[in-house]
């Protein structure tokens, strides 16, 4: 171990301390070539603040972003506030010259993230975006028999993110369900980045794209008695197509608030002439490979904890979401550090404005309920 990645989060919620998680355990990464430290945090409330008083590593406790951003003691700035907030603290963090692994959605629209990405591209900082699921083993093989060619003739592509405990009426509201918080595109700001990761990083760029968005709830419990209104979109499949080789091949991207008995189910699969291969959060442990040969089979195989960046945790033990953020912070860090090698990395700045490029002409598909093609120049 030598260089000491010392990071800030602004955001101490859900993921803010699901970040503080990785660091705690950074030591399990085996020959790995950076130290990270969590040395400051960020958040509006005391009691969020109060909960990162038991991290040693963090100095700096601050309800000011700006007082984090001043700190000499802070490399990199890892962000998980709502969504409203993002361009504003991104471009805090880019004028402050620390290094940035943004959550998704990259800014709430469009112009936001363009905005983001340019500034990025000037401050010369390092600069990725959050999506932790194709650092699953499971991912990885589906990603490799991709590239291995062996799948033959692309004829399909399905790649999904789904939750269903919006399916209670009675789950109380959050920032995520009002437009004036998560954005005009809703899940697709919500889960989105989650289905378009590993496809766009496989050169799978939509050429066009036919939406159907659902809204389903239109009001729940605001948690003191009364109700509150929820008007972001829930629901959405995006029926696109690619170019693979000369061919256009459809792909399915879905993203789902509403999905019967999904609970945080990433799943992708890709359908070849000759073979295919399926990966589903559901069976995290679960493989599934065809083969066309004489005859033609679903092969099913076990995985175990076989991660790009090893760690002391035994190859037939489990892997679950702490070790697919883990090794996502551990992507971030190598390719800082320029040591990401032939390894996948963190979604760049270039795949998330195309992503809002995807879910901008959604919003104007399904608004027409017509097909909108996509400019990738
Ligand atoms: N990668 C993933 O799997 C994943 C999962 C869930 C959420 N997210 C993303 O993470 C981000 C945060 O979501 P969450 O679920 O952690 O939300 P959350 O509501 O649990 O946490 C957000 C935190 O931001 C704090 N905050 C609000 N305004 C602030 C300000 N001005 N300064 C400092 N702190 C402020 C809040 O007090 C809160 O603690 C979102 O962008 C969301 O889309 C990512």
């Amino acid at each position: 171990m030598n260089e000491t990645m010392r990071v800030g989060i602004i955001g101490g919620g859900l993921m803010g301390r699901e970040a503080a998680s990785a660091f705690g355990r950074w030591f399990v990464l085996e020959n790995f070539p950076v130290q990270a430290q969590l040395v400051a945090v960020c958040d509006l409330q005391e009691k969020l603040l109060d909960w990162f008083r038991k991290v040693p590593t963090v100095r700096l406790f601050t309800k000011d972003h700006q007082e984090l951003l001043r700190s000499s003691e802070v490399d990199v700035v890892y962000v998980a506030v709502p969504h409203n907030l993002h361009e504003r603290m991104y471009l805090d963090v880019l004028d402050a010259r620390k290094d940035l692994l943004a959550e998704k959605p990259f800014g709430i629209d469009l112009k936001a993230a363009c905005r983001v990405r340019d500034a990025a591209g000037k401050s010369g900082c390092f600069v990725r975006c959050s999506s932790e699921f194709p650092f699953l083993p499971g991912a990885q093989r589906v990603i490799q028999a991709v590239r291995s060619g062996r799948l033959g003739r692309t004829l399909e592509i399905r790649s999904a993110f789904c939750h269903a405990s919006d399916l209670d009426p009675d789950k109380p509201v959050n920032w995520k369900r009002q437009t004036k918080f998560c954005g005009e595109i809703g899940v697709m700001g919500d889960l989105g980045m989650h289905a378009v990761h590993v496809p766009f990083r496989l050169g799978w760029k939509p050429l066009r794209v036919y939406a159907q968005l659902q809204k389903v709830y239109p009001e729940r419990p605001d948690g003191k008695g009364g109700l509150a209104m929820c008007d972001t979109w829930d629901n959405a499949m995006l029926h696109t197509e690619v170019a693979i080789n000369g061919e256009e091949v459809p792909m399915r991207l879905e993203m789902k608030r509403l999905a019967p008995g999904e609970t945080n189910t990433w799943l992708i699969e890709v359908l070849g002439t000759n073979g295919g291969a399926r990966f589903s959060t559901k069976e995290p442990k679960t493989l599934w490979l065809f083969e066309r040969s004489k005859e033609q089979s679903w092969q099913r195989i076990d995985l175990g904890h076989q991660t790009a960046f090893p760690t002391i945790t035994g190859p037939i033990f489990e892997t679950g979401f702490p070790d697919c953020f883990l090794q996502m912070w551990a992507a971030f860090a190598a390719e800082r550090a320029g040591q990401l090698d032939n390894r996948f990395g963190c979604v760049t700045p270039d795949e998330a404005v195309l992503s809002h490029l995807l879910f901008a002409a959604a919003l104007e598909s399904h608004a027409g309920k017509r097909v909108v093609s996509l400019s990738n120049s």
